[in-house]
């Protein structure tokens, strides 16, 4: 049965997944610290996207670009000026809304207000009489621009000169530095550049848990290609998405591609696609997937006077390639991973239990060693943790009964348990317990990593 978001939530704070942000100041408004269990899925999550974009993809190598980048930058893409949302104020409660969101909200998504412009948002607002979602009051400021971008300041003064804004996305570090990859990695067009790193946008209108935060990590890739190719490119990058996300774990019927309708694309897009995933609200987007053209490459070559131009080695033309983007989220992958995988499993004898059946590559824990009896076989124990600590994530649980401990490892995913008995001290063998078939096997104790590396691969 599909997890409510509050479910997911209480789940995710009782097991160390996540925890709200500045807890112990009364928090502070959707900020998520990531516990012991949430940093290693994360890590998970970003150690398998790497490897399937990145690290085993003979098409790709990887960046790690600055978060701070000259402003020119955001001047050049059109971030500076076009990075915005439609802000409206409700002058009763002075909450703040973003005027395209609360047209969809009341309309349940039937009405999409984006490409509308701001007096057609107003007027539809009022003529609708779409009251304030906080109050209930109909009396609001008009619509105006709101940048998301987060400003700071760089060095000891506090002018506008220094002005520097924090990224809103990763993909840029990579247009900058194209040139570079290019020429140090020497890899011929088509290939593709991809990063992890933070971002951060002043969203007016965070929420639903992880789902759209201020500060949040993307995995983004620029592919670039030969101008002509791109739409083959494009629909070979969606699958690959799709089948990475299968990989990942999530189930194919809540997974839909929504292709942009070609009058709502971006104007330098000539083709856009959500992956969208089926969360606890509905469907919603979970990557993006564009086809940009030379929009980028072109304005950073304009702005900063460097040539970006590639030289095609075989044809000796020049040209600028152009992008294909997928751009994902970590932390909404990371709450479709809960969603799709976190059940109440009904078993025999009408018990139930909780049980994260996520895959073994994401699983933050992978073995956990438990002695049957703590007084008498914690000594054995403690030594095959330590055998098992050279390989794998293991954990080492033993407080309360067995069955407890079993039932504590299932609920956060862990696939196998291995248990120490009085038998192992006898002939050191051990028991080692399936996740999901709760299905026993002995074996002896010399064979335990082998046995483990090949079922956890
Ligand atoms: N470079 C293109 C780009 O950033 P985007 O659609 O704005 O495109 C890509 O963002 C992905 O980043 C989204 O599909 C989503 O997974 C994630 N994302 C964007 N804004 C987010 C936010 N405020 N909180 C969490 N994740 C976000």
């Amino acid at each position: 049965m599909k997890q409510t978001l509050d479910q997911l939530n209480a789940y995710a704070k009782r097991y160390g997944f996540i925890y709200q942000g500045s807890e112990i100041y009364g928090g502070l408004a959707n900020t998520w610290d990531y516990g012991p269990l949430g940093v290693a899925l994360k890590n998970n999550i970003k150690k398998l996207w790497w490897e399937e974009f990145v690290s085993k993809n003979p098409l790709n190598v990887g960046i790690d670009s600055s978060i701070l980048l000259n402003p020119k930058t955001w001047e050049a893409t059109g971030h500076a000026t076009g990075f915005k949302d439609p802000l409206m104020d409700c002058k009763l409660c002075k909450s703040r809304h973003r005027a395209d969101s609360l047209i969809a909200t009341a309309t349940h998504g039937e009405v999409d207000a984006d490409g509308w412009d701001y007096s057609q948002m107003y007027d539809y607002i009022i003529e609708h009489k779409i009251k304030c979602p906080v109050c209930g009051g109909l009396d609001y400021t008009p619509i105006r621009d709101f940048n998301m971008m987060f400003k700071t300041h760089q060095g000891v003064t506090a002018d506008s000169v220094n002005d520097i804004y924090l990224r809103p996305e990763t993909a840029q570090g990579i247009f900058l530095n194209f040139k570079n990859v290019q020429r140090t990695s020497r890899k011929k067009v088509p290939f593709g550049i991809g990063q992890i790193g933070k971002s951060f946008r002043n969203e007016i209108t965070p929420g639903n848990f992880i789902f759209r935060t201020r500060e949040f990590e993307q995995m983004e890739m620029e592919f670039f290609c030969k101008p002509g190719t791109e739409l083959e490119w494009f629909v070979y990058w969606k699958q690959f998405a799709m089948d990475f996300l299968l990989k990942a774990g999530l189930k194919r019927d809540h997974l839909k591609f929504y292709d942009h309708p070609k009058e709502k694309l971006s104007f330098y897009s000539n083709a856009t696609t959500d992956i969208v995933f089926d969360f606890p609200w509905g469907f919603d987007e979970l990557w993006g997937i564009a086809s940009r053209t030379d929009y980028d490459l072109g304005r950073h070559q304009e702005h900063s006077g460097e040539k970006l131009e590639y030289l095609d080695p075989d044809t000796n033309e020049s040209y600028l390639p152009y992008v294909i983007e997928p751009a994902l989220g970590v932390e909404r992958l990371l709450l479709s991973v809960l969603c799709d995988n976190l059940e109440e499993e009904e078993l025999e004898g009408g018990e139930t239990r909780t049980l994260l059946r996520i895959s073994k590559a994401l699983a933050p824990i992978k073995v956990t060693v438990l002695p049957l009896v703590k007084k008498y076989q914690s000594e054995k124990a403690e030594e095959v943790y330590k055998q098992l600590l050279e390989d794998f994530e293991v954990s080492y649980d033993d407080t309360g009964n067995i069955g407890r401990r079993y039932r504590r490892a299932d609920a956060i995913g862990t696939p196998y348990c291995v248990t120490i008995d009085q038998q192992t001290l006898e002939d050191e063998t051990v028991t080692v317990r399936e996740r999901d078939t709760m299905e026993q096997i002995r074996l002896p104790l010399g064979e335990l990593n082998v046995y483990l590396f090949k079922a956890l691969k």
